[in-house]
């Protein structure tokens, strides 16, 4: 990239990661600092309006265009494990550099490069975790009103074959790409040498033979929340469903409201051991497992500008860490069921402002349900958004609409 814009005239800043902890300091044309640390970010964003002569802030003038390739590196493309919970799930250099933003008034123009956050051609491995990172991009636009946002996602797979040639082919869309128009969705992919951009289509209804069984067994997570209580009880009403539901408070019992095909347990979703208890015992109680429902969700407020990284990751937990942990577990409870259904939500395709890492763990989820069809072979679906009215559906997300 620094290459193509330098053989092109364009003297960009380049700033790089030094030691954590270490100072911020120039290094002959470049800018060294701790990524993590938002102070030196705001040092790095001050420097580069001085030298590029953007203005003072807030004075309207020539927005700043960052070019991110740091927070979306990773090892995606080579392995099939999707990332891992030890990966952070949104950098600790990103979230420094929303900080920074969020202080400064300066415009400024970000292009967050991503690796194989989405599944779009069917030939790249996705990554969840950058799908997860593009959530959390996904807000800043939205919360911060001088910030102006493109998310480009390029597929590393793409370059063990095409090597140098096709990386370069990628730096001049990559310079040229604008900011997305305010609203609009800020995603492009870049893939064989083509540009995508993302839209809702109706679904065809029909055709689909159903994953329901009759007398089927089911796990929801989450299952006491307002979501999965309502789920439960339509399953068992209309598909005889025999269910275990968990959740972290909930109270132990062998007989719901007296229904003994609905069998209520205390887990938490990020315990992976324990939740291979739960699994086992559903088979043990009711039969081979049929489909499980991952609907837990903490709470998970707080503008991404203040969220501090044990905010961002408590926030992120359930969804996140929860959902490796559950194919962990399915797997040492040696489980493989009909489905996995993974409770996202809208706020996955058009932010929200003020829950950062709502948006970016359910980002997460849609990718992680590619991912797991594709390359750990569960069936799994994602539901962008959650259709329909409910009574009693009073979930925490849902504001007291009961929608
Ligand atoms: N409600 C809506 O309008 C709406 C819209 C779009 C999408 N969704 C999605 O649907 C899902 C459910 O939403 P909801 O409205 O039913 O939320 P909710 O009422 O807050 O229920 C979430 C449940 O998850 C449980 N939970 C949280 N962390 C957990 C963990 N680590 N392990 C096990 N259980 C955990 C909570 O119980 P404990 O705290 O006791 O563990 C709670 O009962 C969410 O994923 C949400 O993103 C909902």
């Amino acid at each position: 990239m620094l290459r193509w814009l330098t053989e092109r005239g364009t003297a960009p800043l380049v700033a790089r990661a030094g030691d954590p902890g270490g100072a911020f300091r120039r290094d002959g044309q470049e800018y060294v600092l701790d990524p993590g640390d938002p102070e030196q970010c705001a040092q790095l964003l001050d420097a580069a309006r001085e030298e590029q002569g953007s203005g003072a802030p807030g004075d309207g003038a020539t927005p700043l265009r960052v070019l991110d390739l740091w927070s979306g590196r990773g090892e995606i493309g080579t392995g099939n494990d999707g990332g891992r919970p030890e990966r952070e799930p949104v950098p600790a250099g990103f979230l420094a550099l929303a900080h920074a933003l969020g202080r400064s008034a300066t415009p400024v123009e970000l292009t967050l490069v991503t690796r194989a956050a989405y599944g779009v051609t069917g030939a790249e491995r996705p990554d969840p975790l950058a799908a997860c990172l593009a959530g959390a991009a996904h807000v800043l636009p939205l919360e911060l009103e001088h910030i102006r946002l493109r998310v480009a996602d390029v597929d590393p797979g793409e370059w063990a074959e095409s090597g140098e040639s096709g990386l370069r082919a990628l730096a001049g869309p990559l310079a040229a790409e604008k900011p997305a128009e305010r609203g609009a969705d800020p995603v492009a992919a870049y893939r064989g040498g083509h540009r995508w951009t993302r839209r809702f289509l109706p679904l065809a209804r029909g055709g689909e033979t159903p994953a329901l069984v009759p007398g089927g067994t089911y796990v929801i997570t989450g299952g006491l929340g307002g979501a999965g209580r309502h789920l439960a009880t339509r399953l068992a009403e209309r598909h005889s469903a025999r269910l275990i539901l968990v959740g972290r408070g909930a109270e132990e019992c062998d007989a719901l409201d007296g229904d003994p095909r609905i069998v209520v347990r205390r887990a938490d979703v990020t315990d992976r051991a324990r939740m291979a208890e739960v699994f086992r015992e559903a088979r043990t109680r009711f039969g081979a497992l049929d489909g499980v429902v991952h609907a837990a969700a903490a709470p998970a407020g707080g503008m991404l500008q203040f969220l501090t990284p044990g905010a961002l990751a408590e926030g992120l937990s359930a969804k996140v860490a929860g959902t490796y942990a559950l194919v962990d577990a399915l797997e040492a409870a040696g489980e493989r069921p009909g489905f996995l259904a993974l409770f996202s939500s809208l706020g996955s395709f058009s932010g929200s402002v003020g829950l950062a890492a709502y948006c970016a763990g359910n980002a997460f989820l849609d990718t992680f349900a590619v991912h797991a069809s594709r390359t750990l072979g569960i069936p799994a679906l994602s539901s962008t958004g959650t259709a329909g009215r409910a009574p009693g559906w009073r979930g925490r997300w849902s504001g007291g609409t009961g929608s």
